[in-house]
């Protein structure tokens, strides 16, 4: 498996005032947004083009455009903020809710929001959500996905604990990471540490 956190200056900046407890919700989502961003660029350096040539005032320019059919998969609902911002990056995405949240006993994930076809015809999927804690979550849309026969996957997050990444390692060595920040631990009912709190409700205001 791939694991890549990323060390780009704005990215340890921006993670940072995010972290902040002082906040508000409208500067956390515009952090959330811009992060989605820089992480998403660094993700997609891969993805493959083909020649297209355009007109320019003056001659033909032949360039190139992204060849692959990309399938955005936010997790609702934190991962609602990342994919408008990835897709004003590449607007020919595909765009697939899927809506988990996480029982607060358990800790186990709970599916209640499903969009994806049967078969959808996608040349790769990028999961996107803010957090990745236990894991339990981006393991159960990973499962999803497979069942889907969809063979490429790319998870983006904002913040990841250790343990969903080697619970993520560990079932799905293929599928990529790539995270602004790994933190230091779960605490004992499921929270990253240092973290940000509950991403969800930092973005919507809600507790
Ligand atoms: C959060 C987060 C992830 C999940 C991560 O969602 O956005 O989806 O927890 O935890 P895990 O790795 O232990 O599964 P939450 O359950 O808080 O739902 P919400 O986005 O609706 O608030
Ligand atoms: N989900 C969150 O929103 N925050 C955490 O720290 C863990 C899971």
């Amino acid at each position: 498996m791939s694991v890549h956190v990323s060390t780009h200056p704005l990215v340890r900046h921006k993670q940072t005032q995010l972290r902040d407890i002082k906040t508000d919700p409208a500067a956390f989502r515009a952090l959330v947004r811009e992060l989605a961003q820089l992480l998403f660029f660094e993700a997609a350096g891969d993805l493959r083009v083909e020649p297209a040539s355009v007109p320019t005032p003056l001659t033909t320019y032949s360039g190139e455009r992204v060849a692959e059919t990309v399938g955005l998969l936010p997790i609702l609902r934190a991962g609602l903020g990342m994919a408008g911002a990835v897709l004003d990056l590449l607007p020919t995405a595909q765009v697939w809710h899927l809506g988990l949240y996480r029982d607060h006993q358990t800790l186990k994930p709970v599916t209640y929001y499903n969009k994806l076809p049967p078969t959808p015809a996608l040349d790769l999927a990028v999961v996107l959500d803010p957090m990745l804690a236990t894991g339990g979550s981006a393991a159960a849309v990973i499962d999803i996905l497979q069942q889907r026969a969809i063979g490429r996957i790319k998870f983006i997050g904002l913040i990841a604990a250790p343990e969903g990444v080697r619970a993520m390692r560990e079932g799905f060595p293929e599928v990529s990471l790539h995270l602004g920040a790994m933190d230091s631990h779960l605490n004992e009912v499921g929270y990253i540490i240092p973290g940000l709190g509950d991403a969800g409700d930092r973005q919507f205001g809600t507790e």
